[in-house]
């Protein structure tokens, strides 16, 4: 089995006190980098799933190449609200960074799509998009394959979130259901685990590195009780597909 994490939301500044409310984002993310670099050495690959940075300037994505710059592991990166895709590529248009679509992790496919719509904090992937997706399901009927996106497809049971998720969600899952090989759709963005089923795919919501949203809340909350996350995902060169959401309840205790 790869083992592959889903590392999302670290929300960087470009001055590591930089806090989100009340959050110093480069010590929780210090604190998960940790405990990866402790429970989890073998991992073959990372999957950064938007909102890199909170300042959108050159040097909090330098920030972020100075925390995921020392991985000798492929690190792929897609943009979230909070990004600005251009200065993103300019910034991590190198190793171990990965902006591409499509990367080939042995057996499988990881297809990563930009859900980014400047100046909105809800998102979309469009039709251009969605038909580059299609096409390359198409061509790869074999091959397992996760997609990752920034913005929850699905209603995670947030009422303010849901109101800022992926516009063409439907679109989105309709397009993934037509083909069997597609095992999972991973997102960020909501701050909170979210588990779902859409037929034949797992969908995956993970926590962010630092501050979580708290879930069921109709409007704007933080939930303070709720530690730093991240999610292991396992993928098997059989098309098997396993996870497990790490919660961090230490360093909640610790801080
Ligand atoms: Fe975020």
């Amino acid at each position: 089995m790869n083992k592959v994490l889903q590392i999302t939301d670290t929300h960087l500044f470009a001055s590591d006190e930089g806090e989100l409310r009340g959050t110093r984002t480069s010590e929780t993310l210090e604190w998960v980098l940790e405990h990866v670099r402790h429970e989890h050495p073998d991992t073959r690959c990372i999957l950064a799933t938007g909102d890199l940075v909170q300042q959108e300037t050159a040097e909090a994505y330098e920030r972020f190449v100075h925390y995921f710059g020392r991985f000798d592991i492929p690190v792929l990166c897609l943009p979230g609200n909070h990004d600005d895709p251009a200065l993103m590529r300019q910034v991590l248009s190198r190793p171990p960074f990965h902006l591409e679509t499509r990367f080939a992790l042995g057996a499988w496919d990881l297809i990563q799509l930009d859900s980014h719509i400047p100046g909105s904090p809800a998102g979309e992937v469009g039709q251009a998009q969605l038909e580059e997706l299609d096409g390359l399901l198409q061509a790869q009927p074999e091959r397992p394959t996760l997609v990752a996106v920034h913005h929850q497809p699905v209603p995670v049971g947030t009422p303010w979130l849901d109101g800022v998720g992926l516009r063409d969600g439907d679109a989105l899952l309709a397009c993934l259901e037509r083909h069997p090989q597609v095992k999972t759709l991973i997102w960020g963005h909501v701050h909170q685990p979210s588990e779902q089923r859409h037929g034949h795919i797992q969908l995956l919501g993970t926590p962010s590195t630092c501050a979580q949203f708290l879930p069921g809340s109709e409007d704007f909350a933080i939930d303070p009780e709720a530690p730093p996350a991240y999610r292991v995902l396992w993928l098997g060169e059989d098309g098997r597909f396993e996870n497990e959401l790490v919660q961090l309840h230490d360093a909640v205790s610790h801080s």
